[in-house]
């Protein structure tokens, strides 16, 4: 942040210039309630302002604005002085006023000063001095007020960018981690149904070849579709696009299993006509969504 010196040379703002502002405080002072008037007339008429005077304490606000307006006069230009101007910056950030409005009363606050130093001077050569000390001290005002404003908002830019970026990245390593403990679960599912296919064969061993064999080809389409969906799973991982088809697939290849074991079983009709239409409709949604599949660009 810059000095309160390095200011002062920037706008040449000399001990004179201190000194012919402090010979203005007495007018001022005079002035402040004019000033007040003035001021809160110009803010309450325009909407944005309006809403924002609306929300605070109108006495306290009356308070700083005019002791603001008389320390402008005080003589002493310091960097006390400067971190004062810092903090209005970052008071106007919180009660979120666009920096533009600060732009636009500052200008209003220079034609009043004006007007007050062209009506009160008669002497052109002093009134000029008097007219430039208050155009430097405004603009100095200004430049501050505005660069910790600006300070102020990149600050809470980064803040909520910082925010974002660590959210997101806890979010994928959530989904990650999510995404791993599916492909072991899948795994262990597939363990399951190897499990499944050998006691399906263990008929076979036994005599009931019938039903061995049926149920044993209704476990391997299982470990066969349990394949693709690991297989899928590991694509996803790996970035690909998660088939939902697989998924169905999955669950169709179980109830084309179940008919057949309920077939051997002789179970009545009812609980067959059950899986008959499950797997009529398991198959339009799978055509379904194949369609829709289809029509998606491949990644
Ligand atoms: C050049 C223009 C302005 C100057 C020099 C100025 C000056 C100040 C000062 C000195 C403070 C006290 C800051 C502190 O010590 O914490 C303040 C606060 C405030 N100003 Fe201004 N102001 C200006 C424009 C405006 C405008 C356009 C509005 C619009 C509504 C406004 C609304 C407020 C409010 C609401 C506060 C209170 C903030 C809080 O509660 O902390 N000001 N202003």
């Amino acid at each position: 942040m810059i000095k309160m010196q390095e200011l002062r040379e920037h706008y040449r703002f000399t001990d004179d210039d201190a000194e012919l502002l402090k010979s203005l405080q007495p007018l001022a002072i005079e002035n402040q309630e004019k000033f007040s008037l003035a001021f809160y007339d110009y803010l309450y008429g325009l909407p944005e302002t309006a809403a924002i005077l609306n929300h605070s304490n109108r006495e306290r606000l009356r308070e700083m604005h005019g002791t603001w307006f008389i320390s402008l006069f005080s003589g002493i230009y310091d960097n006390h002085y400067l971190n004062h101007l810092i903090r209005i910056g970052h008071a106007h950030v919180k009660v979120g006023l666009d920096v533009h409005f600060v732009n636009a009363a500052m200008n209003q606050i220079r034609h009043f000063l004006l007007n007050l130093i062209d009506g009160n001077y008669s002497d052109r050569e002093h009134r000029r001095l008097l007219r430039e000390a208050v155009e430097k001290i405004l603009d100095m005002n200004l430049d501050v007020m505005s660069t910790s404003y600006r300070e102020e908002e990149l600050k809470k830019v980064f803040l909520s960018r910082k925010l974002d970026s660590f959210l997101i990245k806890a979010t994928e390593r959530f989904t990650h981690g999510l995404n791993l403990v599916l492909v072991l679960a899948l795994a262990v599912v597939s363990i399951a149904i190897v499990a499944m296919f050998g006691w399906d064969m263990a008929h076979v061993f036994r005599g009931d070849v019938e039903k061995g064999v049926f149920t044993a080809l209704g476990s391997l389409l299982i470990l066969w579709m349990m394949i693709e969906l690991l297989d899928n799973e590991i694509k996803n991982l790996k970035g690909g696009r998660f088939s939902i088809l697989v998924f169905i697939g999955v669950v169709i290849v179980a109830i084309i299993r179940e008919i057949l074991i309920s077939t051997l079983r002789h179970d009545d009709l009812k609980k067959q006509a059950f899986l008959a239409a499950t797997l009529l409709i398991l198959g339009i949604v799978y055509y379904l969504v194949s369609l829709v599949q289809r029509d998606q660009p491949k990644i």
